[in-house]
């Protein structure tokens, strides 16, 4: 099963995206999750990429396109792959269909999870992240502990790119760069437009709805 999780910021598809890889046992491959980690371990990438990310803004095409190539090389992506956050552009989306064709891999749907703008800003406002991967809102999905990740017992802690100011930056961008994508996958008869304003498990219905007939 070969999927792109597409969607402006806070749409919701990183927490799609963790049920769903243990549902299809396919792998989740987050472009912010990977830029997030190696600024946490203060790699070259990651320093550059933070000036970028910090501000809402892309970080350059080449450096995505360099990782996604060698992500889907690796042998857990056998049996399918789950794209969470790439591609954001045209040039990323015609890189990936290059890499796709020389593994042999095509692309099968694109899942386009649409939210209004207003929900999405609650949403990343309130969001509240822990180092270990786990997200939880301060509304919608509280942590049983505040201040307190569920999972590992890390501390919780807000997003530099989750304050106001930059979430409206970063939806700028979506609508400048990444949206045009739509139109790019639509036109090649594998865009799949959900709904993502309901709860996150009529979210994910929606979604296994689309996918089962996929599964090998
Ligand atoms: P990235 O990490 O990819 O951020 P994003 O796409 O902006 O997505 P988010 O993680 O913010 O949102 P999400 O859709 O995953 O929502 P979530 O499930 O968390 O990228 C960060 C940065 O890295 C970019 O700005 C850029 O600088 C750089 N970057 C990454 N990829 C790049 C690329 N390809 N090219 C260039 N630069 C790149 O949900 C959000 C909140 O809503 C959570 O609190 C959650 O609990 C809540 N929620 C989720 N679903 C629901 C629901 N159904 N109802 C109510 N609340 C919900």
């Amino acid at each position: 099963m070969n999927i792109v999780l597409f969607g402006p910021p806070g749409a919701g598809k990183g927490t799609q995206a963790k049920e769903l890889t243990k549902h299809y046992n396919i792998p989740h491959i987050s472009t912010g999750d990977i830029l997030r980690a190696n600024v946490r371990e203060g790699t070259n990438l990651g320093i550059k990429a933070k000036e970028y990310m910090d501000k809402g803004e892309l970080v350059p095409d080449e450096v995505l396109i360099g990782i996604i190539r060698d992500r889907l090389q690796l042998s857990d992506c056998k049996d399918g792959y789950m794209l969470d956050g790439y591609p954001r552009t045209l040039p990323q989306a015609e890189a990936l269909k290059e890499i796709l064709e020389n593994i042999n891999k095509p692309l099968e749907v694109v899942l386009n999870i649409d939210v209004p703008d207003k929900e999405l800003i609650d949403r990343l406002s309130g969001r509240r992240t822990c180092s270990c991967g786990e997200s939880y809102h301060l509304m919608f999905n509280p942590p049983l502990d505040e201040g307190t990740c569920g999972a590992c017992g890390g501390k919780l802690y807000q997003r530099d790119d989750d304050r106001e100011d930059v979430v409206r930056q970063r939806l700028e961008i979506y609508a400048a760069k990444t949206m045009p994508l739509i139109d790019y996958y639509n036109n090649r008869g594998i865009l799949v437009n959900i709904d993502g304003t309901g709860s996150v498990e009529d979210v994910f219905k929606q979604i296994r709805d689309v996918l089962d007939p996929y599964r090998k």
